[in-house]
């Protein structure tokens, strides 16, 4: 049998930085527990434009296809901002989450016990916190139409649709109960079906699926702007939150910062199953490209070590070298390894990303 093959996308700003700690610990499972993968690296968002000027070259979607799991670092920067929307970074990483398929977007929000202290939020509010947000990923308002900006009665107009199916509805809240069942067992779903219609289908569709499929998991509603209420006041009444597109990229910005910095958050973007059984997959940092604190050796590469730990166990069927992982950073972070956005005002001498990358390298030799 070949080895499992990875598409490394470092992308934009810090990016290609925080993504060199991961090609680290990608070696270190070659080396040292006999999991070789079969590494290819490209290039997406301002840099691919820089290069071929578009930020996703069909060349580099092919083989995103082809591929066991794709990991993404971040894109954007303002040196592209003026360009045009076509051509924009983060076409690029859209072009990917829907040619691919990928409708189930996971982004835990679990709060390490060191870094309680970090959170805006008062400890005893956080502390423990491990929620689940399954994100919409490839419908609702980023992808209908019509869209765009035009011309009527003599101004300009910009629009957006959000538009729902009952099938992109469906396959969401079963992956979202699909997980609760191996966690807290509860399911919430968000949206605003007060004032929109494609609110009302997703209420719709979603209790049919849980009573159809899935009695045995607690499910609840809740209006999306309560639901960001809740996240602030009691984050930890939740198990998993399942939500549409927009609505789950603003309500897990928010869940972010509960655990202390959206510096620690990792994300599995799943599709269907392929021939060889794994889901299509691409594994990113919540967090974007930084441009401020690129180049510095200051990003924390935390969130995308842990998106690789979400490869280990969502495409690789390796969960015990998942929670490996994820328990050599909390080591780390329990010894007081800190990156700069995890200094607390009184200082200290932050790692840098690859000292960061080291500490997390030794913990996984010494688990051994
Ligand atoms: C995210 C990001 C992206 C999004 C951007 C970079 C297009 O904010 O993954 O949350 O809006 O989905
Ligand atoms: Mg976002």
């Amino acid at each position: 049998m070949s080895n499992p093959s990875l598409l490394i996308l470092p992308g934009d700003g810090i990016g290609p930085e925080v993504m060199a700690e991961v090609t680290r610990i990608i070696d270190w499972y070659g080396a040292r527990r006999d999991m070789p993968f079969d590494v290819t690296t490209d290039l997406v968002g301002g840099s691919a434009y820089d290069a071929h000027g578009s930020p996703l070259s069909d060349d580099t979607m092919a083989k995103a296809q082809a591929v066991d799991a794709v990991l993404l670092g971040a894109v954007g920067g303002p040196k592209y901002d003026d360009l045009e929307f076509c051509d924009k970074p983060e076409r690029g990483l859209l072009r990917l989450r829907k040619e691919m398929d990928l409708f189930a977007n996971l982004r835990p929000a679990q709060c390490f016990d060191a870094l309680a202290d970090f959170s805006s939020l008062k400890k005893e509010v956080v502390s423990g916190l491990d929620i689940m947000i399954v994100r919409e990923l490839t419908s609702g308002i980023y992808f209908g139409e019509p869209r765009g900006i035009f011309e009527e009665n003599g101004e300009r107009v910009g629009i957006n649709t959000q538009r729902y199916t009952t099938t992109e509805i469906d396959r969401v809240a079963r992956a979202a109960f699909e997980l609760a069942r191996r966690r807290g067992n509860k399911v919430c779903s968000m949206e605003k079906a007060n004032v929109m219609e494609s609110g009302i289908l997703w209420r719709e569709v979603v209790t049919a699926v849980h009573a159809e499929s899935y009695a045995d998991v607690e499910l609840s509603h809740m209006y999306a702007d309560a639901g960001a209420m809740q996240l602030c006041r009691n984050p930890k009444q939740f198990d998993v939150i399942v939500t549409d597109n927009l609505f789950g990229d603003i309500l897990s910005d928010a869940a972010a910062m509960l655990t202390g910095s959206l510096g620690m958050l990792p994300s599995a973007s799943l599709g269907a199953p392929m021939v060889n059984g794994r889901p299509k997959a691409m594994y990113e940092p919540v967090h974007g490209s930084a441009p401020d604190i690129a180049g510095q050796g200051k990003a924390n590469p935390i969130a995308c070590i842990l998106s690789f730990a979400m490869a280990l166990r969502y495409s690789f069927d390796q969960g015990a070298e998942a929670d490996r992982l994820e328990r050599a950073v909390e080591t780390v972070l329990a010894d007081g390894a800190r990156t700069p956005d995890l200094m607390g005002p009184d200082g200290g001498t932050p790692f840098s990303t690859t000292q960061m990358g080291n500490a997390i390298l030794a913990a996984l030799d010494a688990s051994l």
